[in-house]
């Protein structure tokens, strides 16, 4: 097919504003799937992903549609949904030349709406703007109309559409072919093409979704990716269309499915270039980085014994996940378990249900933690996540933390208590806009450690469920931070030690200690309970001494009865977990770690 004849797009919405149903309507009537074959929202293949209703592995489709008497090629290249994934999505843009913004003409503009389309705009991209629902009672297109054009962009060509009754549908096709510009390319080039996605699939081995910018790939091409100069023997190349179709090449300017023998999806990250080992490119495509986690949290096995299965799901989750990371740690209460890294909290939450779904664990997750840097006074840097790691005061001459660009969309009569709960996050206004009379746009910056706990419940409560939000990695800053340490009986207990800042481990501590009595039971010796900072008690507690006798309760001399209560006072004891000497039951622990 010519190559003035082809549009690469993605669609960008916020959540549940209608991506997945626009996406279908559009394979349909490019006729690329018939009705029978239409199972819905073709696109989201993963089960959690269907189950979340977010995508996180981006798929692309081939359609064909025939155009005042031309035929054209369609690559819709879809997006994962959501902010813990922002660096795949930028890649995913930056296969295509155009997007449409599509927005739910009940909700309006949302905080994703806002990062997808920063995102968009940052890879230079075509944007056609799309209201969706207005099939809705409460569709109010004038007010969202305005509200994305306040974010800057032309509404002059916004189409109207109600992706479910297929009403606009045709207009959107049009539109694509008409507004979005064909691929630049230069076919001459040596080949250059950006690996948009990779994956693992049980039958195929590693799966790469790649975008030709420069020359051509040919079957049986040897390849070589360029950051790790490791090279492979292409076995098959292939479109969805939805259904797979085996090809011969791909030219520039066009998108596919690779298949090579590649054992290991770390070697074939995304934003990575494929070329020709036999004739490479000189320079490999802008913007590739190795994504690291931002989020760390132990991951333990309810049962200890369940401990190898555990490992073997994490094994398993990590051939399709190269942004997982994970390592064997030891907890004083929890016993073996696994230090894991995360993209973000819907990454974490995503790999929690995995686990539990997928493979049937019971497991506990710890309260998640921030990576640190720390700046020693021999001028080394240390990067810790686990605060038994960090060194002691004397050896530290500064702490710094990762601080994250928050954008939150709210109705404006929030305004006060977002602001204030920002406030109370240690966080700093960068900017506050309306887009229309009464939604706000709110931008702050704030530590990403106060933001993973408890923010987004926080948030949606005071707001009553309107607010959105979204957040971005920043960069380091230099913070007041200090090492809590919780003692039981003067025996620090590990799980509890918490990387704080200075002026909340006040708080934290009265926090923790009145938790730890409350589901501490009273035990026969009283039990004497604080908080260390720099060798400091900040607060104190005590659960007093209890004097609990089973037989008690049996007044007569039924030998049989005594016994059986011994028996279960006994079995009781198996349950208990010891913190320092101090026996606590799993469950209550649990409680413990909750976050506060
Ligand atoms: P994510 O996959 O979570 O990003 O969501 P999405 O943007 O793909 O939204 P999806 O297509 O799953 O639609 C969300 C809900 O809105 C579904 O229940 C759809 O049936 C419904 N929906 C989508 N388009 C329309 C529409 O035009 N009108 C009405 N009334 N409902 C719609």
């Amino acid at each position: 097919i010519n190559i003035q004849n082809i549009r690469n797009f993605s669609i960008i919405a916020h959540i549940d504003h209608g991506k997945s149903t626009l996406a279908d309507r559009l394979i349909e009537k490019t006729g690329s799937l018939d009705k029978r074959e239409m199972k819905e929202q073709v696109l989201d293949s993963l089960e959690v992903e269907r189950r979340h209703g977010i995508t996180v592995k981006a798929q692309s489709v081939r359609m064909e549609y025939a155009f005042n008497g031309c035929l054209y090629e369609l690559n819709m290249i879809d997006t994962p949904g959501h902010a813990d994934f922002s660096y795949e999505v930028s890649k995913s843009l930056s296969a295509c030349e155009g997007v449409l913004l599509v927005v739910d003409a009940t909700q309006g503009v949302e905080a994703q709406t806002v990062a997808n389309l920063y995102l968009a705009l940052e890879n230079d991209l075509e944007i056609i703007p799309v209201i969706n629902k207005i099939d809705l009672p409460t569709a109010d297109v004038e007010k969202t109309k305005s509200e994305i054009e306040n974010l800057g962009l032309d509404v002059s060509n916004v189409i109207l559409i109600s992706a479910k009754n297929d009403i606009g549908t045709q207009e959107v096709l049009e539109a694509i072919i008409k507004y979005i510009p064909s691929p630049k390319v230069n076919d001459e080039g040596n080949l250059k093409a950006l690996i948009i996605d990779s994956w693992y699939d049980n039958y195929k081995g590693v799966v790469c979704l790649i975008r030709v910018f420069e020359g051509e790939i040919n079957l049986n091409d040897r390849i070589m990716i360029f950051s790790n100069k490791k090279e492979y023997n292409i076995e098959n190349l292939s479109v969805l269309t939805p259904k797979p179709k085996d090809i011969e090449k791909l030219h520039a300017g066009e998108v596919g499915i690779l298949i090579s023998n590649i054992k290991n999806i770390e070697d074939v990250l995304v934003g990575d270039t494929v070329t020709l080992a036999d004739n490479p490119a000189k320079q490999a495509l802008k913007g590739f980085k190795k994504i690291k986690p931002f989020v760390y949290a132990g991951i333990y096995p309810t049962d200890t014994e369940k401990y190898d299965d555990l490992k073997e799901g994490l094994e398993k989750l990590k051939l399709n996940d190269s942004s997982l990371e994970y390592e064997p740690e030891k907890s004083d209460a929890l016993g073996f378990g696994f230090r894991c890294g995360f993209l973000g909290m819907l990454h974490m939450n995503i790999t929690k249900e995995r686990l539990e779904e997928e493979f049937g664990l019971d497991i506990v997750v710890t309260t998640p933690s921030v990576l640190y840097k720390v700046e020693k006074t021999d001028d080394s840097i240390l990067e810790i996540s686990n605060p038994k790691d960090l060194p002691e005061p004397q050896f530290i001459k500064a702490i710094f933390e990762p601080y994250v660009s928050i954008d939150c969309l709210t109705p404006a009569e929030y305004i006060g208590s977002v602001l204030n709960l920002l406030q109370e996050k240690r966080g700093y206004q960068k900017n506050l806009s309306y887009l229309s009379s009464n939604r706000c746009l709110i931008t702050y910056a704030a530590p990403l450690s106060e933001i993973i706990i408890n923010f987004y419940d926080t948030l949606k409560s005071i707001t009553k469920g309107y607010a959105s939000f979204n957040y971005e990695f920043e960069g380091y800053k230099k913070s007041d931070l200090v090492k809590m340490i919780i003692m039981i009986n003067n025996e620090p207990i590990d799980s509890f030690s918490q990387i704080i800042h200075k002026d909340k481990a006040y708080y934290y501590a009265r926090d923790v200690l009145a938790k730890l009595k409350e589901f501490v039971p009273r035990q026969l010796f009283e039990i004497k309970l604080q908080a260390k900072v720099s060798g400091k008690i900040i607060a104190k507690e005590e659960i007093k001494a209890l004097r609990k006798d089973v037989l008690a309760k049996c007044y007569g001399g039924d030998i049989t009865r005594k016994r059986k209560l011994l028996e279960k006072q006994k079995e009781g004891k198996k349950k208990l977990k010891q913190l320092g000497k101090v026996a606590i039951s799993k469950e209550a622990f649990m409680k413990l770690l909750e976050p506060a």
